[in-house]
Parts: structure tokens; C-alpha cells; sequence
């Protein structure tokens, strides 16, 4: 078999206009435009790069977006402070504050301090809760848009063994939770699962978010399978690339994400989503 691609751009580039309709619609109708605030504290070269996407593609949507650039040496109790005055400010629908922080602030505090109502990233102890038991909420940006991927190619989940190897709280752990709601049968595996090629075999959907580049080959892969590739790894020269070799693994999935351009422009689009969604809630 030879894998189709799943183009994540396109798809992201389709939800962002759908989008923009949505946002022109809420100001037409109620003079309002959601409104999302993104707080970057330090000078992490990544984060920077991640910031400036997100809030572009914000513009380009219509939301407003509201940057709060910090020095490296804010305190901890500062930033809480900040959280707490966006979540008293009724033009703020939605609050990312990208990770990671600096080593002295605790990320679980500043989570917490943000208003589940606001908590666009889905990471609040609240918005996990809320997935866990099967109650609407937000749902991280990462596994959202991968459900949204699956939807686009018509995979149905239910019935089918999905694997998911990796198990942080931002990817691995939501999508299991995820893939289940939608009747699959889940596998998490990591860093300690014994014959990771052998489990993997097992998938009809694969999900690979472990930040090893190029870790998952053939080998690994069902004859059929969709392959989704949450890595954002650098090869043996420095170029981009993700958790699965891609080359390797055309000849045996059904369906393969590519890096770049697959999962990546995803997140951004589902984080447009759920800030749309903040401000709508706002409207009944
Ligand atoms: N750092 C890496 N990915 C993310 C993300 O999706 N949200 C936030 N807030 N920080 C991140």
C-alpha cells in the first residue's frame, strides 16, 4: 500500500477561514470580537516562533489579540497577577500563556490560576476533568485537531485499536481519552513498554507524540493503518522532521501525516476554535 498524505495546512487553512465567517458574524450581530490574550515570559527562541503563528493567524481570523511579553525574571506571584486581572477583563475570551516558563515559576499554579471559562489551551485541572468524564469543555488543541484530521479522511474510530504512544498531559493522555470517547480501543504506551514495534503492529490508528525523531519505521506499522505523527524533532542534519520516518512508513499505512504541514497547523486552527467558542458562550 502507498499512504496518502493528510495536508494539515490545508484542512488548518479551511477551520481558520471558517473561522473568520464566524467571527464577522459576532460582530455584525452583537458588535463584538472575541478576544484572545497570549502571555510569553522569557526569550525560548521556540516560544517566540510559536507566539508570533498563533497570534498572526489570530489577525488574520479577526480575534483581537492581546500580547504580554515578560522578562525572564518576573516572579511568579507577577504573573499569577497578570492571569487573574485577564480573567476579570470581559474583552479577554480566552488566555494561553505559552509554555514552557522559566524554571522558577510553577506552570501547574499559573494553569490553575487561569479561569476554566477562559482555558483555550484545555489545560486546566478543570478542562481535563471535564474530557475524563465525558462533560463538553475544552479540549486541548493538539488531539482536537488530530480528531479533526481523522473526521476529514472519514476514519471511524469505533471498534478500531488505537495506539497512542506517549503519555504527557498536552497530547498523549488527552487523545487516548479522546479516541475512547469516540469507542476505540486505546492503547498508551512510553518510554517503559516492552516491545513498542509489537504493540504498535496492534494499531489500526496510530498516534506518535514522544519527540524522537524519525523513532517510528514500518516496523512498527499495521499493513492499512493511519499513521499520525505528532513529532517536531530535528534529523541527523538539522532538518525538520517528526516522530515517524515518513518514507519508511508510505509503503505500509493507509494514511500518514507529514512534517511539516500536518498535525502543527492543527493546533493553531483548534486554538481559533475553542477562543471562538469562549466568546460565543458569551452570547448564549
Ligand atoms: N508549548 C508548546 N505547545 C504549547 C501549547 O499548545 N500551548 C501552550 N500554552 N504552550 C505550549
Amino acid at each position: 500500500m502507498t499512504a496518502k498524505l493528510i495536508d494539515g495546512k490545508a484542512l488548518a487553512a479551511k477551520i481558520r477561514a471558517d473561522m473568520k465567517v464566524k467571527v464577522a458574524q459576532l460582530e455584525a450581530e452583537h458588535g463584538y470580537r472575541p478576544g484572545l490574550a497570549v502571555v510569553l515570559v522569557g526569550e525560548n527562541p521556540a516560544s517566540q516562533v510559536y507566539v508570533r503563528n498563533k497570534i498572526k493567524a489570530c489577525e488574520e481570523a479577526g480575534i483581537r489579540s492581546i500580547e504580554k511579553r515578560l522578562p525572564e525574571s518576573t516572579s511568579e506571584e507577577d504573573l499569577l497577577n497578570l492571569v487573574r486581572s485577564l480573567n476579570e477583563d470581559p474583552s479577554v475570551d480566552g488566555i494561553l500563556v505559552q509554555l514552557p516558563l522559566p524554571k522558577h515559576i510553577s506552570d501547574l499554579k499559573v494553569i490553575d490560576t487561569i479561569s476554566p471559562d477562559k482555558d483555550v489551551d484545555g489545560f486546566h485541572v478543570n478542562s481535563a476533568g471535564r474530557l475524563l468524564v465525558g462533560r463538553p469543555g475544552f479540549r486541548p488543541c493538539t488531539p482536537a485537531g488530530i480528531a479533526e484530521m481523522l473526521d476529514s479522511i472519514g476514519f471511524d474510530c469505533s471498534g478500531k485499536r488505537a495506539v497512542v504512544v506517549g503519555r504527557s498531559n498536552i497530547v498523549g493522555k488527552p487523545m487516548a481519552l479522546m479516541l475512547l470517547e469516540r469507542n476505540a480501543t486505546v492503547t498508551i504506551a512510553h518510554s517503559r513498554t516492552k516491545d513498542l514495534p509489537a504493540v504498535c503492529r496492534e494499531a489500526d490508528l496510530l498516534v506518535v507524540a514522544v519527540g524522537r525523531a524519525k523513532l517510528v519505521t514500518a516496523d512498527y506499522v499495521k499493513e492499512g493503518a493511519v499513521v499520525i505523527d505528532v513529532g517536531m524533532d530535528r534529523d541527523e542534519n538539522g532538518k525538520l522532521c517528526g516522530d515517524v520516518n515518513t518514507e519508511s512508513v508510505l509503503e505500509k499505512a493507509s494514511y500518514v501525516t507529514p512534517v511539516p504541514g500536518g498535525v502543527g497547523p492543527m493546533t493553531i486552527a483548534m486554538l481559533l476554535t475553542n477562543t471562538v467558542s469562549a466568546a460565543l458562550g458569551k452570547f448564549g
